[in-house]
């Protein structure tokens, strides 16, 4: 561990930010890479006579900082962490950076499955770092969950966020397109969960050089109407719920309406658009029968 003086880091601190950047990049720099916490931060601010114990010397986390707003590179993929709920995730470019706005699939989940010793058997489809379903066989203990990715890669990546978030064994990976890794789970699933690619073509194409040039492609198109993985995993959801089982989807701001007619038209009832925090119509749910 260095010590560095409090003055000399919130001066050092002011000077970074002022070359542009925001401030939750820059906490996730220094607590990925320097090991200060926000609780750290907060502390120095109010004692700055105080010292402050990093990780590694503040020229490293400088030359991140600089590598960041040079080449708009996250700086989840330069620290190779996120922070998602209460997770701490490995990320690198090979999985899309989980989304605070994300998050709330799991409460959708709460609000349905209200027992936490639900013995849920769920199958996240498109899991990339696995935040989702790893956030779900923690909460409900006695569930078994499934997470698939047509990505090998990505897959990686989530059985080892797995394997550091948890000391259960009640989530397994296949890899393969949507439902095909499933067959052999026909008619089994209490719920599915989903966050596909659903950037429509043209939207991709104007997408902020952050997410367009560091971010899979694979994790965000969503073909010419961006509707299109969304269809396929609707349609042929309903050949491996169980009756009355769930579907969430995640889907673009303006592709509620949309998602629910497709689910109207492939049977599912108590349909619902969920809004997110900003009041986007961000997930649609419904039941099949
Ligand atoms: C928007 S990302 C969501 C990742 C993660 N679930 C999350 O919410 O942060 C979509 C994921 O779907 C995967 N994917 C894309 N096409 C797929 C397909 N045909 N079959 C299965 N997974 C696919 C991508 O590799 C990516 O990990």
């Amino acid at each position: 561990m260095l010590s560095v003086p409090g003055e000399e880091f919130l001066f050092w601190k002011k000077k970074q930010l002022s070359k542009g950047g925001d401030h939750l990049s820059f906490a996730v720099l220094l607590d990925c890479i320097g090991g200060i916490s926000s609780n750290d931060l907060n502390l120095i601010s109010i004692n700055p006579e105080g010292n402050l114990y990093l990780k590694k010397n503040l020229e490293f986390l400088e030359s991140i900082w600089n590598e960041h707003l040079l080449k708009s590179c996250p700086i989840q993929y330069l620290c190779g962490i996120t922070f998602w709920r209460d997770l701490k995730l490995k990320v690198t470019n090979k999985v899309l950076i989980p989304r605070p706005e994300t998050e709330l699939i799991v409460d959708i989940v709460f609000s349905i499955f209200r027992k936490k010793s639900e013995k849920l058997f769920f199958a996240e489809l498109g899991t990339g770092s696995g935040a989702i379903s790893i956030a779900l066989t923690l909460a409900y203990p006695f569930s078994e969950g499934i997470a698939t990715d047509i990505d090998q890669d990505a897959l990686e990546i989530a059985f080892k966020n797995y394997v550091n978030s948890s000391k259960q064994s009640n989530l397994k990976f296949f890899c393969g397109n949507w439902w095909s890794p499933l067959e052999s789970f026909k008619g089994k699933f209490d719920l599915a969960i989903a966050n596909p690619p659903y950037i429509p073509q043209d939207t991709y194409e104007k997408l902020p050089k952050e997410v367009k040039n560091f971010e899979p492609k694979v994790a965000l198109l969503g073909g010419e109407d961006g509707l299109k993985h969304i269809r396929e995993i609707i349609q042929k959801a309903p050949l491996f719920l169980k009756e009355k089982g769930w579907l969430i989807l995640e889907n673009h701001f303006d592709q509620g309406e949309k998602v629910k007619q497709l689910l109207i038209k492939n049977k599912f009832t108590s349909i619902e658009i969920v809004k997110d925090l900003s009041g986007i119509g961000r997930f649609t749910i419904g039941r099949y029968k």
